[in-house]
């Protein structure tokens, strides 16, 4: 599937394609599918089959157009990486070569007001890539101080973490906050300007609510998937970092410097439970 007919430019395709090293009747899994973009490029490198899988039922719809082109090559399906073991078993498949995963939001999902993803256009307060379960709005309008607080402060390592969820708690008093674009406003006014980051001043809140909601900050870890899905000992599994994903997968170093950071401050309650 090209990019011009699903508007997502992947990130870092060849690299990962030559990680890959797809070989002919090999067969692989790309578990985050999303415009089929990394899944293309793995079947037109070899004559090998995919497995491709994604959370968000959009995106598998999309998908079956391309499963028709690679027929009998690739096979979509609907479920989370991290429950890989069990999805390829219930698919008859027990050993895989190789494993990739293009963490974060596609252009799909950010670049459609009604996902609710984004600020750029004003949307429903959504955020749910498996459209189901809690929505952002649940959150943002359900969720203590302390509670919202801990999502944009881990999350979105928002320095103002408490001023805006002062701010949310404050305004929700009068009504449900509803839209990205509400929820915007009442962000930038809290965090107000910055000299030095020229951003605009709602994206670290909103980075953190994505995950939140999409629990894109994943237990267990990606790399746990695959480690307990059966791989071939010849596969090679491969993953990178979208830039808008920067925190759905952060490498140990960042992850040691947040808990610092985090051991710094007063201890406050978990945020809501994550899985993938
Ligand atoms: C950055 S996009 C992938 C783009 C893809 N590599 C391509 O070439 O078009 C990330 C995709 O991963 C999916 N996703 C995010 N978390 C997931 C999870 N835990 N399990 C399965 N899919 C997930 C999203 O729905 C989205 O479609």
């Amino acid at each position: 599937m090209s990019a011009a007919m699903t508007g997502h430019v992947p990130v870092l395709m060849n690299e990962v394609v030559d990680a890959l090293q797809p070989r002919d009747g090999g067969r692989y899994v790309d578990g985050t599918f999303g415009g089929g973009g990394y899944t293309s490029a793995i079947l037109d490198r070899a004559v090998c089959e995919v497995i491709a899988i994604d959370r968000d039922p959009d995106a598998i719809a999309a998908g079956k157009a391309l499963a028709e082109r690679y027929a009998p090559r690739l096979r979509l399906i609907e479920g989370r990486f991290g429950e890989m073991e069990q999805l390829l078993s219930t698919a008859g498949v027990s050993v895989v070569d190789g494993v990739a995963l293009d963490l974060g939001v596609s252009s799909m999902q950010f670049d459609r007001a009604e996902r609710g993803f984004s600020f750029r256009n004003s949307g429903p307060l959504d955020m749910r890539m498996a459209k189901s379960g809690a929505s952002a709005a649940d959150l943002v309008n359900g969720s203590d101080e302390t509670e919202l607080a801990d999502i944009f402060w881990r999350y979105g390592e928002e320095r103002k973490s408490r001023r805006v969820a002062h701010a949310i708690v404050e305004r929700r008093r009068d009504k449900r906050i509803e839209t990205t674009g509400e929820l915007a406003e009442i962000v930038r006014r809290a965090v107000g300007p910055s000299a030095k980051d020229e951003s605009d001043p709602a994206t670290r809140a909103f980075q953190a609510l994505r995950i939140a909601a999409s629990s894109s900050v994943a237990s267990p870890p990606p790399s746990r998937c695959w480690r307990r899905a059966a791989v071939s000992p010849s596969s090679r599994s491969t993953r990178w970092r979208t830039a808008r994903s920067r925190n759905s997968f952060a490498p140990v170093r960042d992850a040691r410097r947040r808990r610092r950071a985090t051991r710094r401050r007063a201890p406050r309650n978990a945020p809501p439970p994550c899985t993938t």
